[in-house]
């Protein structure tokens, strides 16, 4: 198929009408027919009936679309998509807030056009583009960003993570002045939009990692996945629909109206030691969460969200829930210490280790207060957690996510808006 011009307008038509609908109603076709109908100038029965909101039945999963722009950036509300690939970008030392704000607006141009199902301006691959599946596109400023190209009128801070008893930091998987998280069901999907974004940042920023991970493709419920150590994970974690998510969630109290709608994001990567791991019996793996690993229920109850019971003894007298399990040393202590984990597994190929491969956690953790709600949460688990037996904290970063850049305006002589504008002017 050539991209010739009706074609391309045909389509981008369909997927300014129609792709609301995929969003919204949705289409029972499948993703090669949508594509297909996509590519033809004709309307077709089936986008016309759905432009009118006549179709009702569930999108095909590729089509689905998370609109880029808005008060909030996408990928930190969104219910996680099935893989993640995380880019921790250097700026080159030339690069001033005038730069930097370049590069925003050259990268927030293709994040709303990728996930809208668009190719990219000068798009080398454009049918790459066709399925958005989901796909979003975070940014993060590192602190070095925050101190030194942020003006301090906006009253923006963000200092390094403290250092933690049982970190093993590698700089290799260190702190970036950018992180970009990209997140989409479809991994040929996530693979053209982070080339399309590493291809553009290449005159402003060197790639220092790439961070890749998944959770299961089939069939979880995109909230509570289970993790490389089996476990059911996310059980405990806000959603968009809870009350307090905008409180856990964006930052409010110190800082100032430029970063209104913004968050922090915090990257932790986790090794789990799997070789050691597979001589606990489930017993032992049950007793270091405080959950079972069939249901991930607490073991002081049956279903996966019933509250554990922290007070219930055996009939020795002991705790059921160790005191010292994941679970307990988790729990909040203060009823604002509390945090969005949105974590993917990573498995990757390593020859030095015994299984020739190392596996764990790219632990992404979001809140509108790092040192309130983040930091005591994880100085807990320094102190004590039987899971530090099998994990260990190999990567650490953290980062300003400022707020989503605003709708495109109706006056096509308006400014644009990208992510980052307000923060660096
Ligand atoms: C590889 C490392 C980790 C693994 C395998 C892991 C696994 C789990 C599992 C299985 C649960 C219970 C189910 C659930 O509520 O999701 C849980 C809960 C939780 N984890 Fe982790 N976790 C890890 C690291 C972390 C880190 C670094 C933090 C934050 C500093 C954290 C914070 C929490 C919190 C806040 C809960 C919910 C506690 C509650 O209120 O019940 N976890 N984790």
């Amino acid at each position: 198929v050539t991209h010739d011009g009706p074609r391309r307008l045909g389509r981008r038509r369909l997927l300014q009408t129609g792709a609301a609908a995929f969003g919204g109603a949705g289409l029972g076709w499948s993703a090669s027919a949508a594509v297909g109908a996509a590519q033809d100038p004709a309307p077709t029965p089936a986008a016309g009936a759905a432009a009118d909101g006549a179709a009702v039945s569930s999108p095909s999963p590729g089509m689905e679309l998370v609109p880029f722009r808005g008060r909030h950036q996408a990928g930190v509300g969104t219910p996680p998509q099935d893989y993640l690939s995380l880019l921790g970008l250097d700026l080159h030392d030339e690069v001033d807030a005038a730069g930097l704000s370049r590069l925003m607006r050259l990268l927030t141009d293709d994040a709303d056009r990728l996930s809208r199902g668009l190719p990219a301006l000068a798009d080398t691959e454009p049918e790459l583009a066709e399925v958005p599946a989901r796909l979003t596109v975070t940014f993060g400023f590192g602190p070095r960003i925050v101190a030194d190209l942020v003006p301090t009128r906006h009253g923006l801070s963000l200092d390094p993570l403290p250092p933690f008893r049982t970190d093993r930091l590698d700089e290799a998987w260190g702190q970036t002045d950018l992180a970009v998280q990209l997140c989409a069901d479809d991994q040929l999907t996530l693979a053209h939009a982070r080339r399309m974004i590493l291809k553009d940042s290449r005159a402003f920023a060197d790639v220092r990692w790439i961070q890749d991970g998944f959770r299961r493709a089939t069939g979880d419920d995109g909230v509570s996945m289970r993790n490389v150590l089996g476990q059911v994970d996310g059980t405990v974690n806000p959603t968009e629909a809870d009350p307090s998510f905008a409180d856990v969630v964006w930052a409010g109290r110190g800082t100032g109206p430029a970063f209104a709608g913004g968050t922090f994001m915090v990257v932790r990567r986790i090794r789990a030691q799997m070789e050691s791991w597979d001589r606990v019996g489930r017993e032992g793996k049950e007793l270091a969460v405080g959950r079972r690993l069939d249901s991930g229920a607490p073991l002081t109850g049956t279903a996966e969200h019933d509250p554990p019971d922290m007070d219930a003894t055996d009939d020795r007298g002991l705790p059921v829930i160790d005191p010292a399990s994941h679970l307990a040393r988790a729990r909040p202590r203060e009823p604002g210490e509390r945090i969005l984990r949105r974590p993917y597994n990573y498995v990757v190929p390593d020859p030095s280790r015994p299984h020739g491969e190392d596996a764990g956690l790219v632990f992404v953790a979001f809140c509108g207060d790092v040192d309130r709600q983040f930091v005591p949460i994880q100085q807990r688990l320094a102190e004590q957690d039987r899971l530090n037996e099998w994990v260990t904290t190999i990567g650490s970063a953290v980062y300003a996510v400022p707020p989503g850049a605003a709708e495109e305006p109706e006056d096509p002589a308006a400014p644009t808006d990208h992510v980052g504008r307000g923060l660096l002017s």
